[in-house]
């Protein structure tokens, strides 16, 4: 081999792989040591990672060593047990173990041909998903990088369904142009919005129906909406209905507006990118919204179901209408197929794929359907916990009631400003800030119709029920420091 060429040895792999190993367990034995996120001086923190590229090779050892001293102090850690930003996400170790095999193959699926078992392994897993979520098994469906993505190919799919002429050839501002309308709820995720403008679809034609005193979609302001529109000559593309909103975790009614949906013609696409994989649980059982009246459906394993980012699933039960839109094939991906097979690239934009399925295969295979829920109702349970810790304190609101592990909290304390509701908000600002900014744990925030809310998620697979005793003292303490 010549100076300077070619890959390490396979041995020289395995003796690193075996020292980054030890590095990650020892992370994870000792991660309640670590701060979840630090405050961090932007100026500063370029001038430690910035350097010019080095020109020969360095160790590893030596890259890795940097990357703990350097790197990861100032990660803000979502896998840590006591993240609860955000909807948080979790990976697990089977998960994690997959995304170095998935590296190691580095397979690519955009056809049948050019990877035969990762597409059927996808095909496998996004049958076992939709089990787990309550959608047909049989509709068309794809792994992709993210619920947003997923809400913009479906409402692509449902546009051109809608609209009467050729969108594929004539664009949106062709000759035929209609004006084209998304009905989404005031809570929607801004995922809609942003399919709306990449679409050409436009942010004035997302009709924002607003929500009940629960922050669920109202089924009379959307069906009014659509009749409106209808008359008015413009063209309902599709309503876009969350399960597990993103501020409060609420879901939208989906039967009444399944029938809305049905009597207009108009597509129902369902975000239940947070909600939609709760839906197998114990303590959800019977009381989780029918998703299968979607058209089309997201449901985000990442976000709830232990596998690393990027993992999203996309359902669309009108089979064909991925493909009539997005369905191009150049003489060089041309491929014959037999026996059921069809390529992954037709049901979106994106022609390389990596190997999602194989991490989803590996999480699942690893706890089961049994223990998956396991993991989910104790997610449940700690929330409840919380809920009900801030329910004995007058000092404490938790303004909306929710099935899912995401709790919104707000700290009015008695004989205070509690009545000065600005006032309240900014006290709960700088409880975030200051908890945040403590290291102990990290949360996020919302503003509602009752305020400024603290939004604490449980998604983590190792936060315990000491952590959650941990995390409501820490949110005490922090309260009454800020007040
Ligand atoms: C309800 C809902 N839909 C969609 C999304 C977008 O998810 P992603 O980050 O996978 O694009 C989010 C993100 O939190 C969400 O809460």
């Amino acid at each position: 081999m010549s100076e300077g060429t070619g890959d390490w040895a396979p041995a020289d792999f395995e003796h690193h792989g075996r020292e980054l190993l030890a590095t990650i367990r020892q992370h994870f034995e000792n991660v309640r040591d670590v701060p979840v996120a630090r405050p961090y001086d932007a100026a500063e923190l370029m001038s430690r990672l910035d350097g010019v590229m080095p020109e020969q090779g360095e160790e590893f050892s030596r890259v890795l060593a940097d990357t703990w001293e350097k790197v990861v102090p100032d990660l803000v850690h979502w896998n840590h047990p006591a993240f609860h930003g955000y909807f948080s996400t979790c990976a697990s170790f089977p998960g994690m173990l997959a995304e170095t095999m998935t590296a190691a193959l580095n397979v690519n699926s955009m056809l049948w041909k050019t990877s035969p078992s990762a597409s059927a392994l996808e095909h496998v897993v996004l049958g076992w998903l939709a089990e787990l979520a309550g959608y047909p098994g049989e509709s068309d469906g794809l792994l992709v990088g993210g619920a947003s993505l997923a809400t913009l190919y479906a409402l692509g799919a449902a546009r051109d369904a809608a609209l009467t002429y050729d969108v594929r050839e004539e664009g949106m501002g062709g000759p035929h142009a209609k004006v084209a309308r998304i009905y989404t709820s005031d809570q929607a995720h801004s995922s809609v919005e942003k399919a709306a403008i990449t679409l050409g679809i436009g942010l004035r034609n997302v009709v924002k129906i607003p929500s009940d005193d629960q922050y669920r979609m109202r089924p009379d302001l959307l069906e009014e909406a659509i009749a409106r529109d209808v008359a008015a000559g413009c063209v309902p593309v599709a309503v876009v209905a969350t399960v597990g909103t993103t501020s409060v975790a609420a879901a939208d009614p989906l039967q009444p507006i399944s029938e809305i949906c049905g009597r207009f013609g108009v597509w129902l696409h369902v975000d239940a990118a947070y909600g939609g994989l709760f839906a197998f649980t114990s303590r959800m059982s019977g009381a989780a919204e029918n998703v299968s009246v979607g058209d089309s459906l997201v449901v985000n394993p990442q976000k709830t179901l232990f596998v690393p980012l990027d993992s999203t699933a996309l359902y669309c039960k009108r089979r064909g209408t991925l493909a009539n839109t997005y369905r191009l094939v150049p003489e060089y991906l041309t491929s014959v197929h037999t026996g059921g097979t069809f390529d992954f690239m037709d049901l979106s934009p994106q022609l390389g794929r990596g190997f999602r399925a194989l991490k989803l295969w590996w999480v699942m295979r690893s706890f089961g359907r049994s223990g998956l829920g396991s993991r989910l109702d104790h997610a449940m349970r700690l929330a409840d916990d919380l809920r009900q810790l801030a329910a004995a304190d007058a000092d404490w609101q938790c303004p909306v009631p929710s099935r899912y592990p995401l709790v919104c909290l707000r700290y009015a304390p008695q004989g205070g400003a509690a009545s000065d509701a600005q006032a309240v908000d900014v006290l709960n600002a700088r409880i975030v800030k200051e908890l945040n900014d403590s290291g102990e744990a990290f949360v996020s925030h919302s503003v509602i119709r009752d305020g400024y809310v603290i939004r604490v998620s449980l998604a983590n697979i190792h936060t315990t029920g000491q952590d959650i005793e941990g995390l409501w003292a820490l949110l005490n303490r922090t309260a009454k420091k800020c007040r």
